[in-house]
């Protein structure tokens, strides 16, 4: 069995919310500690949809300060741009012969996303290859996920299945990537019903400022059947209750719990605890971004040392599929043959 190692990619969306923070990014640093990590903020993948190139920058750059912010160490791990390293591509062109159409066409946020979509672009229905080739280009055996993003690693590991068996002879060249799940499942948005993402505007960012915090969790939706302050709450039915597990210590939790069963607390306080709590909780990532805002070429810099590294493995990789497929032989055709 190859050594552990971790990969996984983030979207830039500009900074990371608490859908990213508690889905993914809090077992990035933890994992950082404990394998070889690699991270990467996905530009390719943020191409797929509508966008406007003239953002994209910043929102690459906003999210690495957010890798940073979050507590991702370059000394510890890897982090880095996906296309400064262009054998993402080149991998998912390869990977591309072996995917089946059939599987892709059933991922559900492929679904979701072409929904009432006239023209579908191929590269909505054939993103879960450019994830694969993502993870398999570093060979890498565990990939920390959120809820969401299972079934499109599930596709990964019969990519890597299907390659292994086609063209290496059954032994595992690639590894088949293992998930990696925290506790968290599938975070709310505000809303209260959809998964928490950009595309939606139901989100809290990881970086906001206590006042801004306030401003979005004010908007959440709780028990709907709460309707008036003296009615009692169900908490297991509300999704401020749900991210209170997040920033909320237990004895405390616990009173909550309580209180709102017996209408002892009305939804607008508990609210005003929870966006306390985020605030306090990413206080000191507030900061860290701070000094990473400050010093920009530092940044550059981080990315840059692991575009470099990762181009290195990226190659490496590259050469084994080529001479497994039989596209780096022609040179030694003999004459008149
Ligand atoms: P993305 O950018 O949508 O999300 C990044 C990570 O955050 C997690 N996440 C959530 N977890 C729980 N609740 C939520 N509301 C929530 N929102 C986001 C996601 O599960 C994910 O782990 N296709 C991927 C990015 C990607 C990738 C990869 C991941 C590209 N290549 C290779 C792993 C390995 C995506 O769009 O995630």
């Amino acid at each position: 069995m190859q050594q552990r190692r971790v990969f996984s990619g983030m979207q830039p969306t500009g900074e990371a919310h608490l859908g990213n923070y508690l889905g993914a990014l809090r077992q990035w640093v933890a994992l950082q500690e404990q394998a070889e990590c690699i991270f990467s903020v996905v530009d390719y993948h943020a191409i797929t949809v509508e966008y406007d190139p003239a953002e994209l920058p910043r929102r690459v750059f906003d999210m690495a300060v957010s890798f940073l912010a979050a507590g991702l160490d370059p000394d510890r791990c890897t982090m880095f741009v996906q296309s400064d390293v262009p054998e993402h591509t080149e991998l998912t062109w390869v990977l591309n012969t072996v995917a089946p159409v059939g599987e892709l066409e059933r991922m559900t946020q492929y679904k979701d996303k072409t929904e009432g979509m006239e023209s579908i672009p191929a590269g909505l229905l054939n993103y879960p290859i450019l994830m694969a080739a993502d993870i398999l280009l570093y060979r890498a055996t565990h990939v920390p996920v959120g809820e969401d993003q299972l079934q499109h690693l599930e596709l990964s590991r019969e990519v890597a299945r299907r390659w292994n068996r086609q063209y290496s002879g059954g032994e595992p060249f690639f590894p088949e990537p293992q998930p990696v799940m925290g506790d968290a499942g599938r975070i709310r948005g505000l809303d209260g019903q959809a998964k928490m993402s950009k595309s939606r505007g139901n989100t809290v960012g990881m970086l906001d400022e206590p006042e801004a915090v306030w401003q979005r969790v004010r908007t959440a939706v709780t028990d709907p059947q709460r309707v008036r302050r003296s009615d009692p709450g169900r908490p297991e039915e509300c999704n401020v209750f749900a991210l209170h597990r997040y920033f909320t210590p237990e004895p405390e939790l616990a009173r909550i719990d309580r209180e709102c069963r017996s209408a002892g607390i009305g939804c607008v306080d508990c609210k005003r605890m929870l966006a306390e709590g985020i605030a306090r909780e990413f206080a000191p990532m507030r900061e860290r971004a701070a000094e990473y805002r400050a010093r920009p070429e530092r940044v550059r810099e981080i990315l840059g040392d692991g575009a470099a590294r990762c181009r290195a493995l990226a190659r490496e990789t590259m050469q084994g599929v080529r001479e497994r497929m039989g596209l780096t032989a022609w040179t030694e055709v003999p004459a008149g043959g």
